[in-house]
């Protein structure tokens, strides 16, 4: 037993994992293993259906190898991304991870801890398959390191459309102003924090859709590649907005995963929640059928996106195993398994809407015209350091309040690890 077994087991549970894993077998997951450890953060809900999908297909195209789940529970891969730095740092890589498209896939590449998959997209076509843009934020140097299973969206608020029937809101808020407008209606019913919200991570996803909205999508952008000044006068507005914004969220955040939030929404005592699209997969699979969504009030049409991507680690133990998984993420089969079930859409452009549930359709849909913008809470904008420190500046912030000292924390993080 590898020691990833252990953490493995502490949080999937024994049941799912003696499901998964071959035991009983002389495999140990050691050379010439045709196990292939799956490092994911995707425990439960609608993020497991997701990967559950993409297990089937697995199974029926790599006939021979196992499936084995290393998924580490906790939202956004806060629990994971420490355990999987400590077994990067220990020689024990799983046979592959998760990772996300950008910026924090180019942690991984510098520090040598994934391979070079680019012979493997030309023999399976993958060049072609997904779009230009997607590929440019998967390359560095000429080479692609890891296969895009989807594209989700961050910046969507989910809503309990009961709970906003009984305030007598009808329509989406155009703006932040009619946002607060309407925060207000759902208040005076008597739901004392009608915008659900969890830890530091969930409140850096809810800051960003602010920012988006105060600064617009090119300065937004600017932030991250070093164009816009987080000491500009725009971010001040966003962070005074995001306090007023506060005022409306329970007070218990610091303690709550999204799925925590989302269950304040799912009960009626939460009229919205701001989160990515893998909400969407998880009402659906915890059979919660009465929620809407709209575009975070004042992004116009701005898709602020992530991808998941997987890699073969340097060091992996069943290559030939990994690279049956990574080709199976890149076909259609596979994208279509795993998204018609996470609330993603599918990264390929040979996707058929038709089917796909109702939300995604409508998020394809806003893709194809859409400006993108990227997130660093989910690693496409900034590296996991940046990240990391910003979400320590939010939590602060959930605290103690102070605009002028979450300003210069984040703008700090920024010189810290992008030098700018
Ligand atoms: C993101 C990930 C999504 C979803 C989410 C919530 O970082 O890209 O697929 O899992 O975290 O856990």
């Amino acid at each position: 037993m590898r020691f990833t077994r252990r953490a493995a087991l502490a949080v999937v549970g024994v049941a799912t994992l003696l499901a998964t894993s071959a035991c009983g077998s002389d495999d140990d997951g050691g050379a010439g293993s045709t196990q292939v450890e799956v490092f994911t953060w995707w425990a439960d809900g609608g993020e497991k259906a997701g990967l559950d999908g993409l297990v089937g297909q697995f199974t029926t195209a790599c006939t021979g190898q196992t499936f084995v789940n290393g998924a580490v529970a906790g939202g956004a891969g806060a629990n994971a991304k420490q355990v999987l730095a400590s077994r990067l740092q220990q020689g024990d890589p799983p046979d592959t991870f998760q990772a996300h498209a950008g910026a924090e896939l180019i942690d991984y590449i510098n520090a040598g801890q994934v391979e070079d998959l680019s012979a493997d997209y030309d023999s399976w076509g993958l060049k072609q398959a997904f779009p230009p843009g997607l590929i440019d934020n998967l390359t560095v140097d000429g080479k692609i390191y890891s296969v895009p299973a989807n594209i989700h969206r961050a910046n969507v608020v989910w809503t309990n459309k009961k709970v906003l029937a009984d305030a007598g809101i009808t329509a989406t808020p155009a703006d932040l102003a009619g946002f607060f407008a309407d925060l207000d209606k759902v208040k005076a019913e008597g739901i004392a924090a009608p915008l659900a919200i969890g830890k530091d991570w969930t409140q850096l996803m809810l800051f960003e859709s602010v920012l988006i909205t105060d600064l617009g999508p090119e300065k937004f952008t600017g932030l991250w590649n070093g164009a816009t000044d987080w000491n500009d006068p725009g971010v001040t507005t966003a962070i005074n907005d995001f306090k007023r914004l506060l005022t409306y969220t329970n007070t218990d955040r610091d303690a709550l995963d999204w799925t925590d939030a989302e269950k304040l929404v799912m009960d009626g005592k939460a009229a919205y929640q701001l989160m990515g699209d893998w909400e969407a997969a998880d009402l659906d699979a915890k059979g919660f059928k009465d929620y809407g969504w709209f575009t975070f009030p004042g992004n116009g049409t701005t898709f602020q996106w992530l991808a998941d991507s997987f890699v073969l680690p340097q060091g992996a133990k069943n290559p030939d195993g990994t690279k049956c998984w990574l080709k199976t993420v890149g076909s259609a089969e596979g994208q279509k398994a795993f998204n018609t079930t996470k609330g993603s859409i599918p990264a390929r452009t040979d996707a058929v809407p038709g089917d796909y549930p109702e939300y995604q359709q409508a998020a394809m849909a806003d893709w194809k015209s859409a400006t993108q913008v990227p997130s660093c809470a989910h690693g496409s904008a900034c590296s996991q350091g940046w990240q990391g420190a910003a979400n320590s500046a939010l939590g602060a912030f959930s605290t103690g309040q102070d605009v002028a000292g979450l300003q210069k924390a984040l703008a700090a993080a920024a010189k810290q690890f992008a030098g700018k």
